[in-house]
């Protein structure tokens, strides 16, 4: 791997490395076993142009657990807040000597074009790990997703899994999409009212579903999806109380699944908007297993890219 910048076309062998390769790491992201010397003598830049929790906070932790020298640029107090361009900025952290930038950015493609630009000035040593960009692709989410199945489940062959909710404004559900087909689960479902799944979503191979009742039947896994109104641009769109009488998941809408179904979400969590706080705080609920699983997983990646 060079870059991890979407999980669209890329192959089965290389997900499933990435998962086996974070599971020892587990012990390290418990804190069971000390720091590995795996980036000792690297940089890791955390170029974040919006906002993130989990995301940009493990993934310093993981890049510490490597023993990396993280640096999080701080972009409101950065000189990007004065108009410098994006790759203006790069160059001036490739001139600190950074061997790798983990990039999140409103605009989908910046990550693509930071790594094409590393390209075109011949500095192809430098890695980009894309760590969300607007519509496009959340990449070690994704991974983070099916490393959490693969714990409760096993096995992707036999399931079937629900992506419910806000699909035409998620990076997250085009990631998940893309991993869960390649990973062979035999039945992918998206959920959703038609004004917030994309057009080219029956291109999808998903079975698509505009009843939360009869999409929910019988899944093993529920993947919720936060409403992003921050990218809805002003959109006429129902109120969260209205949202949430028909596509909030709540304990009766849950009965529908599998009694072992387990319920995922990336967060932030809009509790009472797509999800009542009694499934998420519940027992079928592995939303804070997620966030865990995602310092082994982003160890994985960058120990990846930092050994090619
Ligand atoms: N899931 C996720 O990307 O969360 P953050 O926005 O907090 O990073």
């Amino acid at each position: 791997l060079q870059h991890l910048l979407t999980l669209d076309g890329l192959p089965r062998d290389i997900l499933t490395a990435i998962l086996d390769t974070a599971a020892p790491f587990t012990e390290v992201a418990e804190r069971e076993v000390k720091k590995l010397p795996l980036l000792r003598g690297k940089s890791v830049f955390n170029l974040f142009f919006e906002n993130s929790t989990r995301t940009r906070t493990t993934f310093e932790i993981a890049a510490k657990r490597l023993s990396a020298d993280v640096v999080n640029l701080n972009i409101n107090t950065s000189s990007a807040a004065k108009g410098e361009s994006l790759l203006d900025t790069v160059d001036n952290l490739c001139a600190m000597q950074a061997d790798m930038f983990v990039v999140r950015h409103a605009a989908s493609g910046a990550p693509v074009l930071i790594a094409q630009h590393l390209q075109a000035t011949g500095r192809d040593h430098i890695h980009v790990v894309n760590a969300g960009d607007g519509r496009h692709a959340h990449p070690t989410q994704g991974l983070l997703d099916m490393y959490t199945i693969r714990h409760f489940k096993k096995d992707f062959s036999q399931l079937t899994v629900a992506i419910v909710g806000d699909v035409l404004h998620s990076r997250v559900a085009r990631s998940q999409i893309a991993a869960l087909t390649t990973l062979g689960v035999p039945e992918v479902r998206v959920i959703g009212p038609k004004t917030l799944l994309p057009t080219e979503v029956e291109r999808m191979g998903v079975r698509v579903f505009h009843d939360m009742h009869a999409g929910l039947r019988d899944v093993d896994v529920v993947m919720m999806l936060r409403l992003q109104n921050e990218r809805m641009n002003g959109a006429l769109l129902p109120t969260p109380q209205e949202y949430y009488k028909v596509w909030g998941l709540t304990a009766e809408k849950l009965a529908l699944a599998r009694p072992d179904a387990i319920v995922m979400h990336p967060g932030p969590m809009n509790r009472g908007v797509e999800i009542d706080s009694a499934v998420a705080d519940g027992t079928q609920a592995v939303i804070l297993p997620q966030v865990t699983f995602g310092i082994a997983v982003r160890m994985a990646v960058m120990s990846m890219l930092g050994s090619h």
